[in-house]
C-alpha cells in the first residue's frame, strides 16, 4: 500500500529564490503560476511512462502575449531545422507542451493550488466554430465540410492538402485510393487508422480536386493550427506539398526535402510525399515506406517529459 507522504515544506531561500523568478516571469509578462503535484496531474495521451512526483510550476502566459485563436498563425511554423533523423534530445524536449499548457487562473503561488478551470480547446469546440463554414469561394462547390477524423489524442497526425470526391461525399478524410494507400502505410508500420488524427488544409473539396489556393488557404489554416494545438500530437507527418507549405512554410519540392523532420512550434513534423502522388507513380512507394519507418522509429522512442 502506498505510504501517504508528507507536504514538502519550502525552506526562506529556496522561497526567495522562487519569489525573485515570479517577479522576473511578471515583468516578462508570463503571469498566472501554480503549483501542480505532477502525481495528480493527468497524463498527456500515450505517455504511460511515469513522472517525477515533485511538485511542478505551470507558467502560462497574459492574455496579450498568448493567442488562444490563431487566426493569423499564431502556430508560425519556426524556420525550418532539418534533420534527417530526430536526436534523442530533442524527441525528450517538447517545447510545443510549453504553448500549449491549459489557461490558469492567477493567483498566490503560496495559496493552496486550485484545479485549472479549462483545458485546452477542444476539437468540438473548433468544429462548432467552424460551423457552417462560408469564409472562402470553396464554399458554394462543397457538398461537406471535412473537418478531420481521429483520436483526439493521438500522438500522430498527417496532413493531406484537401477533401477529393470520396470525402466530400462521406464527410471524412483519406478515404479515397489515396486514403486506402494511407491506410496500408499506417499497416505497415504497425499503426492503426483509429489511433492516429488525420485532418486536411483545406476542409473543402477544391473544384476538380484542383490545389487549394492562397486565400482558401489562408481562410483555413487558422482552423488546422488550432487543431494541431488541440490534439497536441508527438509528430505531425505533412502529406505532400500543400501541407508542406502551410505548416512549415517550405516552398521547395516535396521530392528535395521528403524524409526531413522539421519543427512546427515546438513539434516534430516530417515532410513525406502524398499518397495520391505515390498511386500514379507507383514505383515510388518504397520512398514513401521508408518514412513511414522514420515515423516508426520516431514513435517508438522514449516520449517526451510533460515536465517544463
Ligand atoms: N487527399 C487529401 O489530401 N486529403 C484527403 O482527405 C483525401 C485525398
Amino acid at each position: 500500500m502506498p505510504v501517504p507522504q508528507a507536504p514538502k515544506i519550502m525552506d526562506e531561500t529556496t522561497r526567495k529564490e522562487l519569489a525573485a523568478w515570479l517577479e522576473f516571469y511578471q515583468e516578462l509578462g508570463i503571469e498566472g503560476f501554480f503549483r501542480r503535484d505532477s502525481s495528480t496531474a493527468a497524463p498527456l495521451p500515450g505517455l504511460a511512462a511515469a513522472k517525477p512526483a515533485s511538485p511542478e510550476i505551470v507558467t502560462q502566459k497574459t492574455a496579450a502575449s498568448r493567442s488562444t485563436a490563431p487566426a493569423s498563425g499564431a502556430l508560425a511554423a519556426r524556420p525550418p531545422a532539418a534533420s534527417s533523423a530526430p536526436s534523442a534530445a530533442s524527441a525528450a524536449a517538447h517545447p510545443s507542451q510549453q504553448a500549449i499548457r491549459p489557461p490558469a487562473p492567477t493567483f498566490n503561488l503560496f495559496e493552496a493550488a486550485p484545479a485549472p478551470r479549462s483545458g485546452p480547446e477542444t476539437l468540438e469546440q473548433i468544429r462548432e466554430d467552424l460551423g457552417d463554414c462560408q469564409r472562402c469561394k470553396l464554399a458554394p462547390t462543397r457538398k461537406t465540410i471535412v473537418f478531420g477524423e481521429g483520436n483526439p489524442r493521438a500522438e500522430l497526425m498527417f496532413i493531406g492538402e484537401g477533401p477529393g470526391a470520396d470525402e466530400d461525399e462521406q464527410g471524412l478524410p483519406f478515404v479515397g485510393r489515396a486514403g486506402k494507400l494511407l491506410n496500408r502505410m499506417m499497416e505497415t508500420v504497425g499503426l492503426k487508422r483509429a489511433d492516429v488524427y488525420i485532418c486536411n488544409v483545406v476542409k473543402c473539396r477544391p473544384p476538380g480536386n484542383r490545389t487549394p489556393e492562397k486565400d482558401e488557404v489562408d481562410a483555413c489554416s487558422p482552423f488546422l493550427y488550432r487543431q494541431i494545438e488541440s490534439v497536441k500530437p508527438r509528430l505531425i507527418c505533412c502529406l505532400g506539398a500543400p501541407a508542406v507549405r502551410t505548416v512549415l512554410g517550405i516552398k521547395e519540392g516535396i521530392t528535395k526535402i521528403r524524409g526531413r523532420f522539421y519543427d512546427f512550434a515546438g513539434t516534430k513534423a516530417l515532410a513525406t510525399v502524398h499518397p495520391a502522388y505515390v498511386l500514379r507513380n507507383p514505383r515510388e512507394e518504397k520512398i514513401l515506406r521508408e518514412d513511414f519507418e522514420k515515423i516508426r522509429e520516431y514513435l517508438k522512442a522514449a516520449p517526451p517529459s510533460q515536465d517544463l
